[in-house]
């Protein structure tokens, strides 16, 4: 069915510009993609944006940390981007930053109107202030021991040990994180954002529960209900003003009419979503004024479950009172949890997606892997090795690519390629199979990519149970049915055809090599059921799509060789960073002779003594030993560590190990590890291959600091 040009707007989450994409992003990336793509497929016009996200506290730190400033922080990440982009085949039309002329002016301009409007206040606030650094300190960056069980070294917002939430001014003897000086309570102007004025409250309840113009609600029911909460129900009065500013020092934009004072970074980030369209539009000659004015354009954000909050109150209510249009919907997705175990979003664990393309594995067997697992539902979606290559082989080879393989050679061995009269019946019979591709755009649109495969497979299973019946291979033995081999192999060519445009969205790369073969140069939603014109040549079979190997996703999970193994000389053992690292995920360790380190790159170790109450060989494996590990007020940690050569796991229990607390966990095929536990070796086997874990002496307690 023809349907009528739209004009759509679509993004992703900014992601932050402190770090490189994992597989979170990629999955958001995917399902937008996939959307964007049937969009387009359909004739429609989309601009697909995205950008960093560059501002912020956190990411003014990191910079200094590393001695850079943080537009060059900032430059390296972005410079980075390409290879996943490209990689997964994102079809962004524009990548742009939120630290940008475009982003300044617009952030200023809504933050005017917004004033324009009564909506901005300002009032003094107390917070605490690091007088070594001169800043005042974002609550992640304050630490001591926690108002209600004691726990040391807990964060100014929650504790990780009793899980209690409270404010950083209850901590009890605070320090900085930054420079380790006791914070002081200073006074200072914030301006807020009135979120709570009775126009804003009577807007998002009415925002909220309508549905956009195609009937469809703006929110899932589970982000509604969130919304509904949040808003204190029908009734409202819930909704708190928000804090949009900053004080100097802070990466971000200036606040108009406010020296010293910035946007907080949550302002002017999804600002940036305008920004980039509007880089873009400048770019492609496009009116950016005119396009976000016109009210055909509709404006479609994909997010995560962690950030609705932002989009669903904030952004609306800020584009809607600065006279802007407001999202047509937002479409909000779970997270991608690795064999059952949860990711953590910040600290970027998981599959590494430039580690899964470097191993050659195909970018369209993740897409359809993560698009069978996808729907408009706020779930988290499991990525389950086995699962991954036991689907892919099963749906992608087995059912897809194998049409074509049983059947275009006979067409370019025995016909030139030349296709005869396809079998209307049979035609029939497949159509029957399916819901049709009206259906399916409908799914499309909804975002229930997990039904689309699985009405898109049971068309394939049609056309592999018409192959087998007819059995190509049986009637090319008889010269004599040189017609009837044409027509089966025609009409299950016209399937494959089909299921590939079907599927183009979800596995681009497959979907273009496979038209190029078929010769068919219509890509439009409505070429789906077209006939296959007798006399219409295919070009000769080639491989279209490997199975997976099994041996390739278990190299996804594996750790460099050098993190697994214990590698430090004992000499080079000086300071605690140079000892040898036995555990999975240790990043190589410095050369003997690498470069000084300073005391405060020592201090970010968190280095704390252990006590090993459970440890286990790990099955599939021949170097990993699974640690469980007492330590302290940090509680329990899962470990794995390469050194099942040189102990049993029953020599280990009860002993006291060196673990590195604080580095940053990593998913493996057989779980997380949650740090590493300090060994010693050689360097070159040739002088011994052992592994000796350190001890403490007597009188060490799980939890104590070595320093
Ligand atoms: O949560 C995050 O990763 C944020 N950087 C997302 C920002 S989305 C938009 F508002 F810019
Ligand atoms: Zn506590």
């Amino acid at each position: 069915m023809t349907v009528a040009t739209r004009k759509i707007f679509v993004t992703t989450a900014l992601p932050y510009a402190n770090g490189a994409f994992h597989i979170g992003h990629i999955m958001e990336y995917i399902q937008a993609d996939i959307w964007v793509r049937f969009q387009r497929m359909r004739g429609h016009s989309v601009h697909f944006v995205c950008a960093d996200d560059a501002h912020g506290a956190p990411i003014m730190i990191a910079a200094d940390k590393v001695g850079k400033t943080p537009q060059e922080f900032v430059a390296e990440i972005a410079a980075g981007r390409r290879p996943y982009l490209d990689g997964f085949a994102i079809a962004f039309d524009h990548w742009h930053s939120t630290d940008s002329p475009e982003n300044v002016e617009l952030s200023q301009g809504i933050y005017l109107a917004l004033r324009a409007a009564g909506l901005i206040d300002v009032r003094e606030i107390e917070q605490f202030y690091d007088p070594v650094k001169g800043m005042f300190l974002p609550d992640r960056y304050i630490q001591g021991e926690c108002p209600v069980c004691a726990a040391p070294d807990q964060y100014g917002d929650s504790c990780e040990s009793c899980g209690a939430v409270y404010g950083a001014t209850e901590l009890r003897n605070p320090r900085s994180a930054l420079s380790g000086a006791t914070p002081e309570l200073r006074r200072s102007e914030h301006y807020f954002f009135r979120l709570s004025d009775p126009r804003c409250v009577a807007y998002l309840q009415d925002w909220t529960r309508q549905s956009d113009r195609r009937g469809v609600p703006r929110l899932q029911p589970e982000v509604f209900a969130k919304a509904q909460e949040w808003l204190g129900g029908p009734e409202g009065g819930k909704l708190a003003d928000w804090d949009i500013s900053r004080d100097a020092p802070y990466f971000g934009i200036e606040i108009p009419d406010a020296p010293g004072k910035y946007f907080y970074v949550w302002l002017d980030a999804p600002i940036g979503y305008l920004a980039s369209l509007k880089a873009y539009c400048t770019g492609a000659g496009l009116d950016f004024d005119a396009l976000v004015a016109d009210p055909e354009l509709e404006q479609y954000h994909f997010i995560g479950k962690d950030i609705i909050y932002f989009h669903v109150l904030f952004w609306p209510a800020m584009l809607h009172f600065a006279g802007r249009k407001t999202p047509e919907r937002v479409n909000v997705h779970g997270f991608i949890n690795v064999s059952g175990e949860k990711m953590s979003k910040s600290r970027g664990t998981g599959i590494s997606p430039l580690r899964y393309l470097e191993l050659g594995l195909d970018p369209d067997w993740l897409r359809y892997y993560l698009a069978a697992k996808l729907n408009n539902k706020v779930e988290d979606v499991d990525f389950n090795p086995d699962d991954f290559v036991a689907r892919v082989n099963s749906d992608v080879v087995g059912k897809l690519v194998n049409i074509a393989s049983r059947c275009a050679g006979f067409l370019t061995r025995r016909f030139d390629g030349v296709l005869g009269n396809a079998d209307d019946d049979a035609l029939a019979a497949f159509a029957r199979s399916w819901a049709g591709a009206d259906a399916l755009a409908d799914l499309y649109e909804r975002r229930d990519s997990g039904k689309v495969v699985r009405e898109v497979m049971q068309y394939a299973d049609a056309v592999n149970q018409y192959i087998d019946a007819s059995k190509p291979w049986e009637i090319a033995k008889d010269a004599a049915r040189g017609d009837e081999l044409q027509t089966v192999c025609t009409t299950a060519m016209t399937g494959f055809r089909d299921l590939v445009l079907l599927l183009a969205p979800i596995i681009p790369g497959l979907a273009q090599r496979a038209l190029a073969q078929i010769g068919q140069t219509d890509t439009r939603w409505d070429a789906i059921g077209l006939p296959l014109p007798a006399g219409h040549r295919i070009m000769a079979y080639q491989h279209l799509s490997a199975r997976v190997d099994p041996k390739q996703v278990d190299a996804l999970f594996e750790a460099p060789a050098s993190a697994v193994t214990a590698t430090a000389t004992p000499a080079a053992v000086k300071p605690a960073a140079a000892a040898a690292l036995s555990s999975v995920a240790a990043p190589a360790p410095p050369e003997p002779g690498s470069e000084a380190i300073s005391i405060d790159d020592f201090a970010t170790l968190d280095l704390r003594v252990a006590r090993v109450t459970g440890a286990e060989a790990v099955e599939g494996s021949k170097k990993l030993i699974r640690l469980t590990l007492d330590v302290g007020a940090l509680g329990a940690r899962t470990v794995f560590s390469g050194i099942r050569s040189a102990y049993a796991p029953e020599q280990l229990v009860g002993r006291h190990v060196v673990l590195v607390a604080n580095l940053a966990p990593r998913t493996m095929k057989f779980g997380v590890s949650e740090g590493m536990v300090l060994s010693a070796g050689w360097d070159d086997p040739a002088q011994g291959s052992g592994i000796h874990l350190l001890e403490p002496d007597d009188g060490a307690a799980p939890g104590m600091k070595v320093r």
